[in-house]
């Protein structure tokens, strides 16, 4: 039996005020979801906020994954004022398209901090507080890029995968602690960052909606049968997945 009401649960979502992230946002709220919102932008924070139907309830923390300071606070913060975590959502995320070849150590290490050690790190600090949880739930996003290799994209690449194999190992470390752990790998998302990613052969009028996104992470909330989903995999009907 799907579960429908989370009256009283708490989630964290991170990349809030983004294309996914606010369609995800006013998902949780409908399911009833207390929100804590991580973003950059705390103006896109409170408009998702808003979106969501939790403009006066939920708590903003507006700022950078890739600051330590700030990442490693933000568990005890949304604990600070709920006193629980339910479920979380690591949405953030940066792409560039650029030859492995001139790819910077600046841009590799933003790459890297924000799409696989953000989540990481949000993960470690969650797992003690989802383990009391009657619904804990990890959801990852990840991409299409998670599997395939494409052209300008190394270092997209090589974070996306590597969310997936953090993503598997914890799935299997905390399943028999009622954590459930998934990975979304959805191809080019109706979002300002496809509008930058640009793969050969992508058709701009084509894209999945962040709607979409929301649907499946909804679903991967409400069931919790025997049958575990790790991995979603989402591309357009009649589309090569990419
Ligand atoms: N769009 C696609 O085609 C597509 C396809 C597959 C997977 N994805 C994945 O889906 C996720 C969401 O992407 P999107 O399309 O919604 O992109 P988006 O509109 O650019 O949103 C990205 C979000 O991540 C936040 N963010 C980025 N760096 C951050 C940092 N250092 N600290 C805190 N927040 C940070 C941004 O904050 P601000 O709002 O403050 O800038 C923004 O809210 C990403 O993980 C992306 O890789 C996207």
């Amino acid at each position: 039996m799907a579960r429908t009401d989370f009256s009283g649960r708490v989630a964290l979502l991170t990349g809030a005020g983004g294309g996914i992230g606010r369609s995800l946002a006013r998902m949780l709220g409908g399911l009833g979801f207390e929100l804590a919102l991580v973003g950059r932008s705390e103006e896109k924070l409170r408009a998702a906020a808003e979106y969501a139907g939790r403009a006066q309830r939920a708590l903003l923390l507006p700022g950078d994954l890739m600051e330590r300071g700030f990442l490693e606070g933000v568990v005890d913060r949304v604990l600070e004022r709920f006193g629980r975590l339910d479920a979380l959502i690591n949405n953030a995320g940066i792409c560039f398209s650029k030859p492995l070849e001139e790819t910077g150590y600046g841009e590799l290490d933003a790459m890297m901090k924000t799409n696989v050690l953000a989540p990481y790190i949000l993960c470690r600090d969650a797992i003690a507080s989802l383990r009391e949880s009657d619904c804990a739930t990890i959801v990852n996003i990840g991409s299409v890029v998670s599997h395939a290799g494409y052209v300008g994209q190394s270092a997209y690449g090589a974070a996306k995968h590597a969310l997936l194999g953090m993503t598997k190992a914890l799935a299997a470390e905390v399943y028999q602690q009622g954590i459930r752990v998934h990975i979304l790998c959805p191809g080019a998302v109706n979002t300002g960052m496809a509008r930058i990613i640009s793969r050969p052969g992508m058709d701009m009028d084509a894209l999945i909606s962040p709607e979409d996104i929301a649907d499946v992470t909804e679903f991967l909330l409400t069931h919790r049968g025997n049958a575990v989903i790790d991995e979603v995999r989402l591309h357009r009907a009649g589309k090569q997945p990419f």
